[in-house]
């Protein structure tokens, strides 16, 4: 499906062989099939991309397409695909001012990052400017699996954009296989990671914004299309750098990190101002916590303690359940916060899609969880040195 970035682009495909992508990596363009005499007119009719198929024309043709293209003032991306790329055409397209070769046989993913990387490329002015100042990242994980990780990541990045007005943050679901983020929030996942192979440098500001799926007006979401093979098929260097240019582009990026350690885990950890340890009041999630934040601890270094965040406290307890004070034996640690539990909320709002704060604004969840906010938000940043580079 296209990225966000070919919504209603105007893309012109000269080549017969293309229209089936406009139901595939061209979904949602504004897609015109046409033939070389477009081109012709693009000075009157201009095109936000040109899509040449080089298989379905003879050089000739080719070679004036491209000379018309260079006498443009304005000239659009142009992308020319196809198994036969002729050398000299090819040279001469490259001097184009944000052109690209893919070559023949590709998949709709190769043909959709081409794409989208050119569009990114010539259209730098919307790419989110360098926050000014330092960005603040912090790192949300659950000690067993199913504590809230997902879903505090949600409301904490909601609660951050209500917060901090004109301040931009940026909620990263770096479960790179199957994260739930996109689905909690009802958006559509747009990053493709695992194109980018080891060319991790390439990944810039204006390459995020194609991966980016705004969320509101001040939140958007970097979330990964489902891929069993993500975790093997992205690169440290990606992930890294994705971080990297993250917190060059937001004020606050809110990272949902899996619990499992992955090549890159303790850099993106190492460079976020906190981690927030989520557990549950039981005693199996305690005993993780416990470990899963000593193991942090001792991994970083004494730079970043993590810190704990007992979620779906019940007002009434079912069956023996350990109260605070003897969860904070059990972890041998304070926990920063309790948040309430209301599955009623939590899970109409998973099903509506979108954070609790917006469709069960009163649940004590959202007010548990901006009190947490306002607490970490106002205290004095905690840098480990390390930000994720
Ligand atoms: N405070 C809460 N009250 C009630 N239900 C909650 C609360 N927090 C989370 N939930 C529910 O718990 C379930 C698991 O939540 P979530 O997916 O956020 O956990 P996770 O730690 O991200 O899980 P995973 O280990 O799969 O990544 C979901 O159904 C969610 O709606
Ligand atoms: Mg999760």
């Amino acid at each position: 499906m296209a990225g966000p970035l070919l919504h209603g682009r105007r893309i012109l495909a000269l080549g017969a062989s293309l229209a089936p992508h406009a139901k595939g990596p061209l979904l949602g363009a504004d897609l015109e099939m046409g033939g070389m005499a477009q081109l012709a007119e693009l000075a009157a009719v201009p095109r936000d991309l040109v899509l040449i198929d080089a298989d379905a024309w003879e050089a000739p043709e080719l070679a004036a397409a491209v000379k018309t293209l260079a006498s443009l003032k304005a000239c659009p991306p142009v992308l020319l695909v196809g198994e036969s790329l002729p050398a000299g055409l090819v040279r001469n397209l490259l001097r184009l001012e944000h052109s690209d070769v893919l070559e023949a046989p590709f998949t709709g993913e190769q043909l959709a990052a081409a794409i989208q990387g050119l569009m990114a490329e010539a259209a730098p002015a919307a790419a989110p400017q360098p926050a000014v100042g330092e960005s603040r990242c912090w790192a949300v994980t659950g000690a067993v699996g199913g504590a809230g990780a997902t879903t505090l990541a949600i409301e904490i990045a909601t609660a951050l954009a209500a917060r901090a007005k004109g301040e931009r943050v940026c909620l990263i679901d770096l479960n790179l296989a199957d994260g739930a983020a996109a689905a909690y929030l009802g958006a559509p996942a747009a990053m493709r990671l695992a194109d980018f192979g080891q060319a991790a440098e390439r990944l810039d500001a204006a390459m995020l914004q194609a991966f980016v799926t705004p969320v509101s007006k001040q939140l958007d979401l970097l979330a990964g299309v489902r891929d069993p093979g993500a975790f093997d098929a992205v690169s440290r260097e990606a992930v890294l750098r994705l971080l990297e240019v993250a917190c060059e582009c937001y004020e606050w990026v809110i990272l949902d990190v899996p619990r499992h350690r992955r090549s890159w885990t303790l850099e993106a950890l190492a460079g976020s101002d906190e981690v927030l340890v989520i557990s549950e009041l039981t005693v199996p999630a305690l005993l993780a916590a416990r470990a899963y934040s000593d193991e942090i601890e001792a991994s970083l270094g004494a730079g970043l303690k993590p810190r704990i965040v007992l979620n779906r406290l019940a007002s009434r307890m079912f069956g023996p359940a350990p109260s605070m004070a003897e969860a904070e034996r059990a972890l041998q640690r304070k926990a920063e916060a309790g948040v309430s539990s209301d599955w009623e909320a939590a899970a109409a709002s998973a099903n509506l899609g979108g954070p609790i704060s917006q469709h069960r604004p009163k649940s004590k969840i959202v007010k548990d969880v901006q009190m947490l906010v306002e607490r970490l938000a106002g205290a004095p940043v905690r840098r480990s040195g390390a930000k994720a580079a």
